[in-house]
């Protein structure tokens, strides 16, 4: 199949948003944890997290449009600067997928989807406790992408907990050891299986592909 520029355009709203969710390949399954002014806790599963320079250490996540339907992670990040991501493990990823329904905000999630918060000194957002890999951030700066409306949120990292087992060679982190799942779309998670591991490359060690 081929879809050219306006077949997209045109498509179902919903089939679009899941179609083109899906092209650029397996992305992160994160959940990401706030806190409201009220101490209402709140978390939701995002799939568009991204590293973005590690020299001060950043992440980022794309929020779609923000219109009429509140967004309770971003209102609570902007208000009072915090916010946590969590990896999605094989054990979670119903309880995870179930946080993207629309709760009202004196609902938690994490009540309400089988997860349990977990507070650590100095990241006021919560964590998630049976998540592996955890991640805990200031919200630094938002950046709207005038195209589509949708917004890059940027936060730098101040706090990161990751399990022993899962910290190999030269800083390596096995995400398969700590049963990190993958998204690919909105509905279909995969996990994750380590394939090889080749090092840093310099251009006299490339071998002859032509002669292999
Ligand atoms: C697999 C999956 C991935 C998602 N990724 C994103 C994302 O990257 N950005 C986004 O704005 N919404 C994403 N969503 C939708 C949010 O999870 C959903 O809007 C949720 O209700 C937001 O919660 P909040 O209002 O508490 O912030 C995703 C939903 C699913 C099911």
């Amino acid at each position: 199949m081929q879809y050219t520029k306006q077949e997209i355009a045109e498509m179902d709203r919903v089939q679009r948003i899941k179609f083109i969710n899906a092209v650029s390949g397996v992305k992160a399954a994160n959940l990401i944890g706030t806190i409201s002014d009220t101490e209402v806790t709140n978390v939701a599963i995002f799939n568009s997290v991204m590293h973005l320079g590690s020299d001060p250490a950043l992440m980022g996540f794309i929020l779609r449009p923000t219109g009429e339907v509140p967004r309770h992670t971003y209102e609570n990040m902007l208000a009072n600067g915090s916010f946590t991501i969590n990896h999605v493990n094989t054990g979670i990823i119903k309880n995870a997928h179930y946080t993207s329904a629309k709760f009202s905000d004196n609902e938690s999630e994490f009540d309400l989807c089988g997860l349990t918060e977990e507070f650590v000194t100095g990241v006021k957002a919560p964590f998630v406790k049976e998540s592996h890999l955890k991640i805990g951030l200031e919200y630094v700066e938002s950046i709207p992408i005038e195209r589509n409306g949708t917004i890059l949120v940027i936060g730098e990292i101040i706090h990161l907990v990751i399990p022993e087992n899962a910290i190999g060679e030269e800083e390596d982190i096995d995400l398969a050891a700590i049963e990190t799942t993958g998204i690919s779309g909105l509905n279909t998670y995969y996990e994750l299986k380590k394939l090889d591991r080749f090092p840093y490359v310099r251009r006299h060690e490339v071998p002859d592909f032509k002669v292999l």
